[in-house]
């Protein structure tokens, strides 16, 4: 099983950029706590920023055959990209989007989402540790992902037999 992570504009900058909303925590460090929660369960996990719209629809679609759920955060392009939530929509993976900040108490314009609806959940408001939900969360979809096609394969065996 294979998670893939996904950020957007100027995360690369977290730590540096208006600490007072997105904390002191840089994104190596956020990724270094994901790869151990990965490692501890057995899931392979790959990490992809990017401040450009269309690299971002690449490797959302690169994720088709090759990872069974997508963690991203689209930063800005939450708010505008259709092409992102077209690409989220197309591959039919279990994707979780996350906000660091809580996008619904900030500014007008943050409280468009075009991704949630292609999402399996959102997680906003929880600072850095929103990634350590999602882990969970994703890993608990797998789970179940991973249950539900053993489950098929046996009811397909036993229809053989
Ligand atoms: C963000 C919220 C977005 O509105 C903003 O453009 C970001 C970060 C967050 O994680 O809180 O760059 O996605």
């Amino acid at each position: 099983m294979k998670i893939v992570v996904i950020q957007g504009p100027n995360l690369n900058m977290l730590g540096v950029r208006e600490q007072n909303i997105y904390g002191p925590m840089k994104l190596e460090q956020i990724h270094a706590q994901m790869k151990d929660v990965a490692t501890q369960n057995g899931v392979e996990i790959e990490f992809f920023q990017s401040n450009l719209e269309g690299e971002i629809v690449d490797k959302v679609q690169e994720c088709y055959g090759d990872a069974q759920g997508i963690i991203i955060n689209a930063a800005a392009y939450t708010h505008t990209s259709i092409a992102i939530r077209d690409a989220i929509s197309a591959v039919s993976i279990p994707t979780i989007e996350v906000h660091i900040s809580n996008i619904h108490r900030r500014e007008e314009f943050r409280k468009e989402n075009m991704l949630a609806p292609v999402c399996a959940s959102s997680i906003v408001g929880f600072g850095p540790f929103g990634y350590h939900l999602a882990m969970m969360g994703m890993l608990q979809i797998l789970n179940e992902l991973k249950a539900a096609q053993e489950a098929h394969q046996k009811a397909q065996e036993e229809a053989q037999a």
